[in-house]
């Protein structure tokens, strides 16, 4: 197969082929504005042939520092929020084994302002080895900023070549946080400034970590630049990336305005909220967008598989399926029966939870929910690459479609500067 494949077949249903045909004109369109960068935020699209752009001393510098940092021990903290730590996140859930105590491990801070989270981390890695990677395109968000505090002080009181221990992404210039690196001697990546926090995981930003826990960080950008060739150049009705993005706008016109992304496979838990991120803060303004939520089944569907059933139905949901699961095992038959799965023996695992899969999709549509099924041939830092790269640019073309600029997050100021007067943070 493919490395990714769409198949919107239980859409139709609900929205014309011809209306969908109909789209051709206007994706292409978009899709000609973000490659040329003609769009609406056009100074923030240079993620777009960024695959080909990144230069192989780029990549090389990331790997050498990676190996540098795993020479000062087994735990690497990334500290960061939303698009600074997302994409990471994201590929280390996805291409780490379950339950493996590994040689090297990613902890996360910045993410939030707990106090519990911050107190129980700095105390368990009170007596670790460890080096801190601090990402901040502004390099001055709160929750990061205060986090990097903390740990800054813990690694000053543990070695004296602290700063060895420190990596500061950023930008170049307006960052504190990059005053900071220079004044303190921290090696240093810029994220460029055409590419924003939540269209950076190609960047050092995902690519730091990935590499620290020693995935290929070639193979990943290979994928995304694989992606690129096919979506910037495939016609329409082949382009996966335009359909998509031409899909959801027509269910969204229909009055389907929450989009699920669902998952049969629970390590692709943070693809869904790295995804939200993407689609939720690039389209969700001037009053309108799809409201992006994201579930794991078979396990959400003892949750909120009733609602998604039986509610309101303004809803429409895009199946993500692994198409060659990483592990299989077979169900034995039992001799008692007491259970009563013998009618299961011989069966395997995967093969149930693609029953599953295609049993919901059924029950769903016939519930009045549309679904989208998109088909990734494997889990890899290959399809990892590939697969962000898909959501990416589907997302640009969408929210061109939408009539919104997907680059900027204006709203997200609202809640900062209510909460700075609250915290009495002085004017300038
Ligand atoms: O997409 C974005 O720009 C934002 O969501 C940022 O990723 C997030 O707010 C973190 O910002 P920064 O990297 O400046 O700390």
């Amino acid at each position: 197969m493919k490395t990714l494949e769409f198949d919107y077949k239980n859409v139709l249903g609900f929205v014309g082929e011809n209306e969908i045909l109909s789209m051709e004109a206007k994706a292409n369109s978009a899709r000609r504005e973000l490659l040329e960068k003609t769009g609406a935020g056009n100074d923030f699209v240079d993620w777009v042939d960024w695959p080909i752009k990144i230069t192989s001393d780029e990549v090389d510098r990331i790997k050498k520092c990676a190996s540098r940092l795993r020479k000062n021990g087994k735990y690497l903290v990334v500290i960061g929020i939303g698009g600074s730590y997302l994409g990471a996140k994201a590929g280390l859930e996805m291409l780490d084994e379950y339950f493996v105590d590994s040689e090297f491990e990613v902890v996360f801070a910045g993410n939030s302002f707990s106090s519990t989270y911050s107190k129980q981390l700095l105390k368990f890695l009170a007596d670790k080895d460890f080096s801190a990677v601090v990402i901040s395109k502004s390099g001055t968000t709160t929750e990061s900023a205060i986090a990097f505090r903390l740990i800054k002080e813990l690694l000053l009181e543990k070695y004296a070549d602290y700063s060895e221990r420190i990596v500061a992404i950023t930008t170049n210039h307006d960052s504190a946080l990059h005053t900071m690196a220079c004044k303190e001697g921290y090696e240093e990546f810029f994220i460029p400034d055409g590419i924003g926090g939540r269209y950076s995981v190609l960047t050092a930003v995902g690519l730091l970590p990935l590499a620290y826990k020693g995935y290929d960080i070639y193979e990943i950008l290979k994928g995304s630049k694989d992606a690129y060739e096919r979506f910037s150049k495939t016609p329409f009705l082949e382009n996966e990336a335009l359909l998509y993005a031409s899909v959801r706008n027509a269910l969204y016109d229909l009055g389907k305005e929450t989009e699920i992304l669902a998952f049969y496979e629970p390590k692709l838990r943070y693809i869904g909220e790295w995804w939200k991120q993407l689609y939720g803060e690039s389209e969700g303004k001037d009053g309108k967008g799809l409201f992006p939520a994201s579930v794991i089944y078979s396990t959400d569907l003892h949750s909120l598989g009733q609602y998604v059933q039986d509610g309101k139905r303004n809803l429409f949901e895009t199946v993500v399926e692994i198409e060659n699961p990483e592990e299989d095992l077979l169900i034995k038959s039992d001799d008692s029966n007491l259970d009563k799965l013998n009618y299961l023996a011989g069966k395997s695992l995967n093969y149930v939870n693609s029953q599953a899969m295609k049993g919901t999709i059924i029950a769903h549509v016939n519930g009045e929910v549309p679904n989208i099924l998109i088909k990734v041939k494997e889990i890899s830092c290959y399809t990892f690459g590939y697969m962000v790269y898909f959501f990416m640019f589907a997302c640009g073309v969408s929210g061109y479609l939408l009539g919104v600029n997907p680059f900027n997050q204006n709203g997200v100021e609202a809640y900062k500067k209510k909460m700075f007067e609250l915290l009495g943070k002085p004017k300038n």
